[in-house]
């Protein structure tokens, strides 16, 4: 299949973040390249600074799902450039960088630098973030976020993924900014805001105070914001948001979906993107010998509303 101009040989992806491909090939060896899990290769989101992180406890587990406050620990940008994307290029899937930005001027640098190297296959601009300038989080806004996309789109020519947040109002108009601003692709959900206070009294359990909610638990909300934006823009939606089993990623497929990600699952089971692939292969060959297709593109842009679509046969 193909992602924005880029061959992929199926359409599973992981969530930036929730997959450390360097560790995991230290843990692996080579049978991680020989059977790795995803079609694409996402990075952890990089900054324009090396960034500590959030202090302990960073995890909470909740009865269908994780909340995080990782914070964003990461090498910085020259950091990243000069020992991890060596690293990652050898991965055998094209490789996706995710970058965030806190003013539009630090986003410009990230793209830039990063447009530079041949490694690299696509960009994901992660806008869950204040922006320093305006106060304002970028992808909560749609026009915060046109500005975002459209300072950076003339740096790159290769594809421009916009990873949107769920902490907004309308996601689906924050995706339209987005590709009228030029973006190429947008994918969803990011983590939503959550919050868990220790058993044992004392206050917030998270060293950075709130989290993000992530795993089963936010499934239907994902898979209700994917069908929404899947039925406003026209470029292609990398669906993501709770998805354990192949038949969770057909379903985000049938909301309008081209691609999905996995991520806290590869916690639980780091081969699990394979294991998905495989479920939804079977699936689809299941649902191709019913006749029950996935609608063509031109069909998905037209759903709107809650009115189910018609290939929603079981
Ligand atoms: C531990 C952890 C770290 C994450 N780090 C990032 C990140 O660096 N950048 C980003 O865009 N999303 C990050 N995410 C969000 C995931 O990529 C994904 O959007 C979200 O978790 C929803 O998918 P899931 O329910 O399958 O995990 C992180 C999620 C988790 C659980």
């Amino acid at each position: 299949m193909e992602l924005c101009g880029v061959q992929l040989r199926g359409p599973i992806l992981n969530g930036s973040g929730t997959f450390d491909a360097i560790a995991a090939r230290r843990t692996f060896g080579d049978a991680l390249l020989e059977r790795f899990p995803f079609d694409a290769f996402v990075s952890k989101t990089i900054t324009l600074a090396p960034r500590e992180g959030n202090p302990p406890p960073r995890l909470w587990e909740t009865p269908a799902g994780l909340i995080n406050s990782i914070g964003l620990p990461n090498k910085g940008l020259d950091g990243f450039l000069a020992e991890d994307l060596p690293q990652l290029a050898e991965l055998p899937v094209p490789l996706v960088v995710s970058v965030m930005g806190f003013s539009r001027d630090e986003l410009a640098k990230l793209v830039a630098a990063v447009a530079e190297r041949p490694e690299v296959a696509m960009i994901e601009l992660n806008v869950s973030c204040p922006n320093v300038e305006t106060g304002l989080v970028m992808g909560a806004d749609p026009a915060e976020t046109a500005r975002a996309v459209e300072r950076v789109r003339p740096l790159s020519e290769r594809p421009l993924i916009v990873k949107l947040t769920p902490n907004a109002s309308e996601p689906e108009a924050v995706a339209a900014a987005a590709q009228e601003a030029g973006a190429d692709s947008v994918s969803l959900i990011n983590t939503l805001k959550g919050l868990a206070f220790d058993p044992d009294g004392g206050g917030h359990w998270l060293g950075g105070g709130t989290g993000g909610l992530s795993g089963p638990a936010v499934r239907a909300v994902a898979l209700q914001q994917v069908h929404a934006v899947a039925g406003r823009v026209a470029i292609p939606v990398i669906g993501m948001g709770g998805i354990s089993s192949g038949s969770d990623a057909l379903d985000f497929l049938r909301a309008g979906a081209t691609a999905v990600a996995i991520g806290t699952e590869s916690f639980r089971d780091p081969a699990a993107g394979r294991r998905i692939a495989s479920e939804l292969a079977a699936l689809e060959a299941r649902e191709a010998s019913k006749g029950n297709l996935a609608p063509p593109p031109e069909a998905r842009m037209t759903q709107t509303g809650d009115s189910p679509p018609t290939f929603f046969r079981r």
